[in-house]
């Protein structure tokens, strides 16, 4: 927590332990992957059958699933322009509504909410409703418009950022997260949580990876570098494609995705098929590579559009 704080520039006081009596949870909550802060969002606001939470689609969607499993209602407002369409997302919320979330930048997209749009939008809910900010791609954007939610949720009481380990360092499979919230919001969490979830293995890498800034910045650059050949190859082929601050990237295909990832499969290249997963028909997510792998999956790509179709 003390070096998250020191890397956000935070003012943090671990909370004071009493023996023999449940921790506190501070301004920082740690957990087994951002997952579990999502999964644990659920469990904690969600009340009675039918309360109701807002939501944008396509989006990662992992509160939205276990949110309806309990039982609840969640309004999914389209995206506008493939970006969160927080003046739609607005007026779902009403009084028996719960909790927003906002993916940014968006997976699948890759798109991001300007941060004064989002602090608009935190200004106009009512205090008593929770919005989410996923930030799992954070570390990847690029755009000067971007800035974090971590400053509205250290000093908001209804705002809170979710972050990873997982994405730009790379260590989905050590499962560590964290999430920065007012301390009551993330009390009510730690109750779903077995001490913080993560191990003292997790905790050291986590620790490591926070101040290694030429992983974090060559990393990055790759993507950018991969992003920006990407899409002089998709023009090139004549696809569209969404501009992404991600690490991975949608392209329409304009034909039935399915049996072209089927092809890339069989030559060993994984991609999504967005038509499965987010119901957009004929587009692919793919994710950036190392220029290697990139080039690979371009070379693939070109060549099963051209020999099979
Ligand atoms: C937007 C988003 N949020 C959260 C997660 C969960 O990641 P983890 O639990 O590994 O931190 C993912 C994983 O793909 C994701 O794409």
């Amino acid at each position: 927590e003390i070096a998250i704080a020191e890397a956000f520039g935070l003012d943090y006081t671990p909370p004071r332990r009493v023996s023999g009596q449940p921790t506190k949870a501070g301004l920082i909550l740690l957990a087994a992957g951002s997952g579990q802060v999502l999964h644990s969002l659920g469990l904690a606001y969600f009340e009675k059958a039918g309360d109701e939470m807002v939501a944008a689609v396509p989006s990662y969607g992992s509160i939205e699933r276990s949110w309806e499993e309990y039982g609840g209602v969640v309004h999914r407002v389209p995206l506008k322009n493939y970006t969160h369409d927080l003046d739609g997302m607005l007026k779902k919320v009403h009084a028996g509504t719960k909790m927003v979330a906002i993916c940014n930048p968006n997976n699948p997209t890759g798109t991001i909410v300007p941060y004064k749009d989002l602090e608009a939008f935190i200004d106009a809910v009512p205090k008593s409703v929770l919005v989410v900010v996923d930030e799992a791609y954070v570390e990847f954007v690029a755009d000067d418009n971007y800035q974090t939610s971590i400053g509205l949720a250290s000093t908001r009481d209804n705002v809170i950022s979710v972050r990873t380990f997982s994405k730009i360092f790379g260590l989905a499979g050590v499962r560590v997260g964290y999430a920065i919230a007012h301390p009551d919001i993330n009390q009510k969490l730690s109750k779903y949580h077995y001490n913080n979830g993560i191990s003292l293995y997790g905790k050291v890498a986590a620790e490591a990876a926070l101040t290694d800034y030429s992983h974090k910045h060559n990393s990055r650059q790759l993507a950018i570098d991969v992003k920006q050949y990407f899409e002089d190859e998709f023009e090139a082929m004549g696809l569209e494609y969404i501009r992404s601050e991600s690490s991975f990237m949608l392209v329409n295909l304009k034909r039935d995705a399915r049996p072209i990832g089927r092809a890339l499969s069989q030559r060993r290249i994984s991609v999504s098929d967005a038509e499965r997963r987010w119901d957009m028909k004929g587009w692919m997510r793919v994710s950036v590579g190392t220029k290697e792998e990139s080039e690979t999956f371009i070379t693939a790509l070109r060549e099963i559009l051209t020999t099979t179709l």
